[in-house]
């Protein structure tokens, strides 16, 4: 069976990505902070657990040397830092957004650089990131959220380059949804966390080059940059 790579499998998406992969019958290959965060949902189901911090990037460059005569078909980049939601752009805290920064843009790069290799040797040689239509600046016009949204447009603007730089992947963005269940959703959200996490599996599978370098959302249909 293929293997999957997934970031942030503790909770949220990520946990719900690691149900489905397994329930496939997937190899999954999961990363959390801190094995102590990984809950009783978590240990029950049949995957291989690596620390990973990434604000430390020398946890990333550990995960690409542990997995250096690996195959990784499926990278998803999917755990990501909210920031400060209204910050005042008059009392700027420079180290939350350098961390929106670090998290939701250069690490997810940075991962595929450590596991080219590992992407390289599979079939089927996918890199997704979990992206957000926040980080679309030509969807935004209700405007705030300044850590979350440059972060995002930045990864969208990495992952475009990482697609055209590296044709041998195929590498594209995905808009999960506003989603229930999840830290960064809301029990308001209009999409459910099992039909977010299997819409964006349906997007995954059916990925062929010509997705190369494209913004998804979780239901197929393309977003505007
Ligand atoms: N939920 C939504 O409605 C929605 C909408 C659009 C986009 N997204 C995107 O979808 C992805 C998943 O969202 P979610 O709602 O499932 O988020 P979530 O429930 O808040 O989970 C975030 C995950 O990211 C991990 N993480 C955060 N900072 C990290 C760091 N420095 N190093 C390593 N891991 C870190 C968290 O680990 P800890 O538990 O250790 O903090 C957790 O596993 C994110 O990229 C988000 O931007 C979500």
């Amino acid at each position: 069976m293929p293997t999957v790579l997934i970031t942030g499998v503790n909770r949220g998406l990520g946990l719900e990505f690691a149900k489905q992969y397994r329930a496939d019958g997937w190899r999954v290959l999961g990363t959390v902070r801190n094995r102590r965060n990984a809950g009783d949902d978590l240990a029950s189901l049949d995957i291989e657990l690596h620390e990973l911090e990434l604000t430390d990037f020398s946890t990333i460059s550990a995960l690409g040397h542990a997995l250096r005569d690996d195959a990784v078909d499926v990278l998803i980049a999917n755990a990501g830092h909210l920031g400060i939601r209204d910050m005042p752009i008059d009392n700027i805290d420079l180290q939350s957004w350098e961390t929106s920064f670090r998290v939701n843009t250069i690490a997810p790069v940075a991962l595929v650089g450590a596991l080219l290799a590992p992407l390289r040797r599979s079939v089927q040689r996918k890199a997704v990131a979990i992206s957000s239509r926040r980080g679309s600046i030509a969807c935004n016009d209700t405007g705030g959220r300044y850590m979350y949204r440059s972060s995002k447009a930045a990864l969208n603007a990495a992952w475009r380059s990482l697609a055209v730089d590296h044709a041998e992947l195929i590498a594209f963005v995905l808009h999960p949804g506003w989603v229930r269940q999840t830290g960064m959703g809301s029990s308001l959200a209009d999409v459910g966390l099992e039909e977010s996490v299997s819409g964006m599996r349906g997007a995954i599978d059916s990925a062929t080059a010509a997705s190369r370098g494209r913004f998804l959302t979780w239901d197929g249909k393309e977003l505007p940059w």
